[in-house]
């Protein structure tokens, strides 16, 4: 408690009007919500229990550091635009995902290096760049429909699959293709699995907090050999490219392209550590979310036959049974907006933070100086003043004249301002044409009577226990 009666305290915080500064309230042990306990047991419980209690800002303390929660689209554009500069990475969230991230640009809070960074790499990652590795989205598609077809993969009751499984494979497969043009069928389970230890042990620091890396316990050992293989991984293919020299063409790989690229500002590249940081971003922030959306979307997909029926007629009218390609992308709106209510309902990034490098003003409430700012947008993207009944999966809801009803900032799947996602315009190319190459032949079915998916707070939002359907050919 403050030992400045509150009063005086208040009348200290003048805005430039010299209006008194509203304290952020804050979520206290006795309140009935918990504190830092009630975090670490259920940690979407806690934030929606603060938001019901205090409404779209409320303060809590985590490990003993300063945490506000915003949750209002005004906030959200003030942290991550209009102010953010102001905001940066050196947030708790990313100074414990850091010793696998390191330099690279997820969580990278060295503005400098980041904005040289951002500046060579932008270039390769626009909507029209992208175009160029939608072949490998459908053709690998299309194999792993095959490999199904052919009864590849092990089946659980009923026959299904696990799609989730499934599909980190092929996310990881035209990741790789587009950034190494290598096809990475046999480490791509290696990989999966390194990722997957390293989500889980990171995911739940905020229960189970632990030493940095350097100190050698148990837990630190496992996570330094999942980064180790996920290193091997992508220095093995960075390696190759060296030996081979490849020019920069036409058809050039993603990693040809950052090898090649140099910043405007001093005519020189990147460094190679700098370089396999980035790749492994890429690696990572490609592979997980686009797995998680891609696993919900199909189980969505399979509880509501209404919306895979409007589905499969869009794709049949704009494909007539060929193959989808870049160029159909403006065609397959259906595709795209079902795509969207999913990053809205199961938002794979659904945490992210900032720092607030000075002291702010939030809509009159005092932004104390390095305060660690939670942005959730699993909470957002349910907020009952923008999104009604939001639980239920309707992908009306991102018509154009819906979107542009809203305020921008109520849907954030991507992020937003100068951090906003870099592999956004790649993403969603992904996410419509793998939706629209399987449900061309095929369906997911959810055999009666097996359990609903739950999703789980890792570092990103995982389905629990995986997503499980049984792949049928549309006759
Ligand atoms: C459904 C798919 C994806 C989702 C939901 C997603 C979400 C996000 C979010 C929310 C951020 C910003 C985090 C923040 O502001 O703190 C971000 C950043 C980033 N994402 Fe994605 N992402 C996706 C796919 C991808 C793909 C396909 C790539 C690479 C090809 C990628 C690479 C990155 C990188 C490198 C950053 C850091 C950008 C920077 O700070 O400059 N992501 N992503």
């Amino acid at each position: 408690m403050s030992l400045i009666p509150r009063d005086r305290a208040a009348r200290r915080l003048r805005t430039r009007n010299s209006s008194p500064l509203k304290e952020i309230p804050t979520v206290k042990a006795r309140d009935g919500i918990g504190g830092t306990l009630a975090f670490k047991r259920d940690q979407l419980a806690f934030l929606g229990g603060g938001l019901e209690r205090h409404g779209d800002i409320f303060r809590f303390r985590l490990l003993g550091l300063p945490m506000v929660m915003v949750n209002h689209p005004d906030y959200i554009r003030h942290v991550l635009v209009d102010r953010g500069e102001q905001y940066d990475k050196d947030a708790v969230l990313f100074k414990v995902v850091r010793p696998v991230l390191r330099k690279g640009l997820i969580a990278n809070a060295d503005m400098e290096l980041w904005r040289r960074q951002r500046r060579m790499m932008a270039p390769h990652f626009t909507p029209r760049t992208v175009g160029a590795f939608a072949r490998n989205m459908t053709d690998e598609t299309v194999r792993m429909l095959e490999r199904w077809e052919r009864g590849e993969g092990a089946r659980g009751a009923g026959g299904t699959l696990d799609v989730t499984d499934e599909i980190g494979q092929l996310a990881l497969r035209i990741v790789n293709r587009s950034l190494f043009s290598a096809d990475v069928s046999e480490s791509a389970q290696a990989f999966e699995r390194a990722f997957g230890e390293a989500n889980s042990i990171l995911g739940a620091f905020f229960r189970f907090p632990f030493p940095p890396l350097g100190v050698p316990t148990p837990r630190n050992e496992r996570l330094r050999r999942a980064i180790n293989d996920m290193d091997a991984f992508v220095s093995g293919f960075i390696t190759q490219r060296l030996r081979e020299d490849t020019p920069a063409g036409e058809e050039a790989d993603l990693l040809t392209l950052l090898l090649h690229s140099v910043d405007e500002e001093d005519g020189k590249g990147m460094d190679l550590e700098q370089l396999h940081h980035e790749v492994l971003n890429i690696c990572i922030g490609a592979y997980e979310t686009t797995t998680n959306t891609l696993s919900w979307a199909f189980y969505l997909l399979a509880n509501h036959p209404e919306v895979e029926e409007r589905l499969h007629a869009e794709v049949d009218q704009v494909l007539g049974g060929r193959v989808p390609e870049f160029e159909d992308l403006p065609k397959l709106s259906y595709a795209r907006m079902i795509a969207e209510e999913t990053l809205r309902i199961y938002s794979p990034a659904y945490q992210f933070m900032r720092r607030a490098r000075e002291e702010d003003e939030i809509d009159g409430h005092r932004m104390p100086a390095g305060t660690n700012v939670l942005i959730n947008s699993y909470f957002l993207h349910r907020h009952p003043d923008f999104w009604d009944d939001p639980e239920r999966f309707d992908p009306e809801r991102f018509t154009p004249e819906r979107v542009a009803a809203r305020p921008k900032h109520a849907y954030v799947p991507f992020g937003s301002g100068h951090r906003i996602c870099i592999g956004k315009h790649f993403a969603l190319a992904e996410l419509t044409l793998v939706l629209a190459t399987v449900a061309r032949t095929h369906r997911l079915v959810r055999p009666a009577g097996t359990p609903d998916v739950h999703p789980e707070a890792l570092i990103t939002l995982h389905p629990q226990g995986g997503v499980h359907l049984r792949p049928e050919p549309r006759s």
